[in-house]
């Protein structure tokens, strides 16, 4: 810390433009989700928040982001991180067209010559930082704290170029990293497909995290060849280039490795899966969740729980899910961006996105709340019942049996078993194809009835079971039967079955 006088400012370059070759997938690699989050989004948060820290005194210029294969994509899902708040360092985007390696990406990223008009204004925005970062974006499993220990780490080795290392038991397809002497001191990082049998039995690995004075990898981001087995231009050789100039090396441990796990295909993938979601469960119990089977629960890293919670076995509860005090989730459960209020029930099987549940709910079991549903405190929704697009008041019942689409429901309804608003009916009205049911306060539904949208209904008005309501009600506490008068003839059954027999 002793060259700066004050904190050194940082860059931090974040590779995302690979093809993800290995995924086998068309969607880009730092775009698949990790408990329902993309990679690039679990990184950059991380990395967001040991910027903000007091711990290791630093000033964050930009996230660099090099984008190319499915760049639109990847762009508009960083904007969002950003504009949602999440991430709160400001990002600019380096367009490599073509993935010639990671040191090509990283070369770019620097240059502030390239890419479009509004890019180079942003770069141009903030003076070239003293240090530059490099982070491979597909390390779901980093974290903040990780970053600000090798930050420091390198700012009290007086190190010129760091790297971030792990020692694996099975070092797989990594990096190795090669040491030499009595002192192991650090020779340089050999790529898998160039190592020799002996390299290759290295157990300790490029962790493709990384810390650079400026000057240095620039002058030796200048000299690397593409002439190694894959053809492409190693970031990694820019240590053969430090080494050769004397420059001050620094290979950090990290004793916890699997925070570098790189995730290149569908497996690893999901092992990082199985680790994110093995770490919030420990987080959730620490903090007094009762997670009856924290193996096979599967709670993502933005998912906030209140106290006295329980969550059974085999739920998942992702997104920005919010659960209040006391609340209890059944078994099987599928939330996403779900908020529930205090000591609400969501029995067994029930799945809902994009809803908010008030407090004291009874919600299941499998009940299916699709996006836009927000029901009030107290309400009760049962099985088979599906909603969306519905906003039901305080104290309603739904208990069995319905779909509620495209609806605004008042207080104190009971809508029957059976209940259908019937939303769609193939005719497009004021650009519409969706109409919507309104439902006064106090209303009682009868069993078997539909409502034909677009439909309103007044306060207090009693629907007869197993009527089809076409027309709206506007007189408040109207009955309605819209059902065919029922004809009982004496005697009629057992001459039926005489002729029948
Ligand atoms: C890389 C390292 C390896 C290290 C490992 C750690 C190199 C040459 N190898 O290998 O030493 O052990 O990470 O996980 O760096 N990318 C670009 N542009 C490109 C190529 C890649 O932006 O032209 C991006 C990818 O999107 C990815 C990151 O760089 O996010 C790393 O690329 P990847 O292909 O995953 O490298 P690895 O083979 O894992
Ligand atoms: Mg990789």
């Amino acid at each position: 810390m002793n060259r700066h006088r004050s904190p050194p400012t940082l860059e931090i370059i974040v590779l995302a433009a690979g093809l993800g070759t290995r995924m086998k997938s068309r969607t880009p690699k730092v775009l698949h989700r990790i408990c329902g989050v993309p990679m690039i989004s679990l990184l950059l948060e991380e990395l967001d928040r040991a910027l903000a820290s007091p711990v290791v005194p630093m000033r964050a210029t930009v996230f660099n982001l090099v984008v190319g294969h499915g760049r639109e994509e990847v762009m508009k899902e960083v904007e969002a991180l950003r504009a949602a708040g999440r991430i709160r360092t400001p990002v600019v985007f380096t367009v490599q067209a073509e993935q010639l390696g990671t040191g090509h990406a990283v070369k770019l990223a620097l240059s502030r010559d390239e890419g479009p008009e509004g890019e180079r204004k942003a770069l141009d925005l903030a003076p070239p930082s003293e240090i530059v970062a490099v982070f491979n974006g597909d390390l779901p499993l980093f974290r903040a704290d990780g970053f600000l220990e090798f930050f420091d780490a390198h700012v009290q080795h007086e190190s010129a170029a760091s790297v971030g290392t792990a020692v694996l038991s099975d070092a797989g397809g990594y990096g190795r990293i090669i040491r030499a002497g009595a002192k192991r001191k650090f020779r340089s990082i050999v790529e898998f497909k160039d190592a020799t049998p002996a390299q290759r039995a290295v157990r300790e690995i490029n962790g493709g995290v990384y810390l650079f004075e400026r000057k240095l990898l620039s002058s030796a981001l200048a000299k690397i060849r593409n002439s190694n087995a894959a053809g492409e231009f190693y970031l990694p050789d820019v240590f053969v280039h430090a080494t050769k100039g004397k420059k001050r090396i620094h290979a950090h441990v990290f004793h916890d490795p699997v925070v570098l796990a790189g995730v290149n295909t569908m497996k690893e993938l999901a092992e990082a899966q199985r680790e994110l979601f093995r770490r919030t469960a420990e987080r959730l119990m620490t903090e007094g969740t009762y997670l009856q089977e924290p193996g096979h629960t599967y709670v993502g890293p933005r998912v906030k729980v209140g106290h006295e919670c329980v969550i059974g076995p085999f739920s998942s509860i992702i997104g920005n899910s919010t659960l209040a005090d006391g609340v209890r989730i059944g078994s099987h459960c599928e939330l996403s961006d779900v908020t529930v209020g205090e000591s609400s029930v969501i029995r067994n099987g029930t799945v809902a996105e994009g809803s908010v549940i008030g407090r004291e709910c009874a919600v299941g079991p499998m009940a299916h709340l699709r996006k836009g549903t927000r029901l009030g405190n107290n309400v009760r929704v049962g099985n088979f019942v599906e909603t969306k697009e519905a906003s039901i008041g305080d104290h309603t019942n739904a208990a069995h049996l319905s779909y509620i689409g495209d609806a605004e429901i008042g207080s104190q309804v009971n809508l029957g078993c059976g209940f259908i608003t019937c939303n769609y009916d193939g005719v497009v009205r004021e650009g519409k194809r969706k109409h919507g049911t309104v439902i006064g306060n106090g209303v009682f539904v009868g069993s078997d009835s539909q409502l034909v949208a677009p439909i309103t209904i007044a306060d207090g008005t009693y629907i007869a079971s197993g009527s089809t309501v076409t027309e709206s009600v506007n007189e408040k506490d109207s009955l309605v039967l819209a059902r065919a008068r029922q004809v009982t003839k004496p005697g009629y059954a057992k001459k039926y079955r005489k002729a029948k027999s």
